[in-house]
């Protein structure tokens, strides 16, 4: 019996793993055990995306939450070490660039446990995201890295991969996957008419990066940008908790349709409806390329450098007037590029073999 663990701990966490669980009961002698680090904990951040995808629950909740980036990422560490220390699972695997990704890294290369990197290879090269600090690292020390894509693939030769004792593969991306299996089902189980009618056109924007929310001046031009478009078009603005608590601390207000967190079933619907995603989101810029939406992307740089190249993804940062400005130019745009860049939606499969047949 090879025992494998899944460390999660953040909403696009649930969703990457969800892919993975369901691939690896498909195989004979191995056990999956699910470790949730506690990092997003809200019923809409976490429980309803289990009870969507039917990931069964996770058999550690270490519940660590709302603190700082080292005491969470410490706190981390301690009770991960003590996890696999018990479990002793032949590899465990890491999804992302989120702290619980950094923390589970640190913990289980420190015992000797091997690692499995699900979406290596990514590189905004902006230092300053904790979300660029903790994929650098984890990337470093990990087993086996399974690349969403070429470039991907590409930034970790030239950062001489090679010369290093892992395994890399391009894999596609699992969040590919994910849309192509859970949208047939999303139809039958989201209702979205609480968000938008029929035949409304939106635009489905979120804002959530820490570089973009903490930092006041960059979320009240968000916000007014946000606010100008709202006049033409409706805007749907799930809020996540950390933009919430800070634009109720500003006393920002906001003409789009704020809703709280939505699940992912609902996101997927909304994917398939609206006319152009707005983000600073890493996920949903790929999601809105797999329903053929153009994303508007609110930061200076992103990790999904073949978006850009393609000509759906439009880098524009904070600035109002550059968003508005972009945003006029969308709209003229009725060409939609679309290529095979993110696999075949079986990075999953190509994944659990690849690892499984290195662990027997
Ligand atoms: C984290 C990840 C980011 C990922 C994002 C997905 C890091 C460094 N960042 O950012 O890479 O894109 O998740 O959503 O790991 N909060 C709640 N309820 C919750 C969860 C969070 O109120 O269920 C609050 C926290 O208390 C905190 C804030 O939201 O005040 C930020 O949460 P945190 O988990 O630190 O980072 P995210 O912004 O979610």
């Amino acid at each position: 019996m090879i025992k494998i663990i899944s460390l999660v701990g953040a909403r696009p966490q649930f969703v990457k793993m969800a892919t993975i669980n369901r691939q690896l009961e498909d195989y004979k002698n191995i056990k999956h055990v699910i470790v949730h680090t506690g990092q997003h904990y809200d019923n809409k951040m976490s429980a309803v995306f289990f009870n969507e995808m039917q990931i069964p629950e996770p058999a550690y909740n270490l519940d660590i939450n709302n603190l700082s980036h080292g005491s969470m990422t410490g706190r981390m560490i301690e009770k991960i070490e003590k996890v696999l220390l018990s479990e002793k699972p032949s590899v465990l695997i890491l999804y992302g660039d989120t702290n619980s990704t950094l923390a589970g890294s640190l913990a289980a290369k420190k015992l000797h446990i091997d690692i499995a990197h699900v979406e290596a290879g990514l590189r905004s090269f902006n230092m300053d995201m904790p979300e660029e600090i903790n994929r650098i690292i984890t990337d470093r020390i990990s087993d086996f890295l399974y690349c969403p894509s070429k470039s991907a693939y590409d930034n970790l030769i030239i950062e001489g991969f090679d010369n290093f004792p892992c395994k890399k593969i391009i894999s596609g991306d699992v969040m590919y996957d994910a849309a192509i299996f859970y949208s047939k089902l999303s139809n039958k189980k989201a209702d979205v008419s609480k968000v938008v009618n029929q035949k409304e056109e939106f635009i489905l924007c979120t804002i959530h990066r820490e570089e973009n929310i903490d930092i006041p001046q960059k979320l009240t031009s968000l916000i007014e940008a946000i606010n100008e478009i709202s006049k033409e078009k409706r805007v749907i603005l799930p809020l996540h908790p950390r933009s919430f608590k800070m634009i109720s601390k500003l006393n920002l207000k906001i003409k789009a349709v704020v809703t709280p967190p939505l699940s992912y079933f609902t996101m997927i619907e909304l994917l398939k409806r609206c006319s152009l995603v707005m983000t600073d989101s890493g996920g949903l810029q790929k999601e809105a390329y797999f329903f053929n939406k153009h994303c508007i992307t609110l930061r200076e740089e992103t990790e999904w450098t073949e978006l850009v190249d393609l000509n759906v993804n439009m880098l524009v940062g904070s600035d109002k007037n550059r968003i508005l400005e972009t945003y006029y130019n969308v709209l003229k745009k009725n060409k939609f590029s679309s290529k095979k860049i993110y696999g075949d939606g079986n990075a999953a499969k190509l994944i659990c073999d690849h690892l499984i047949s290195n662990l027997i």
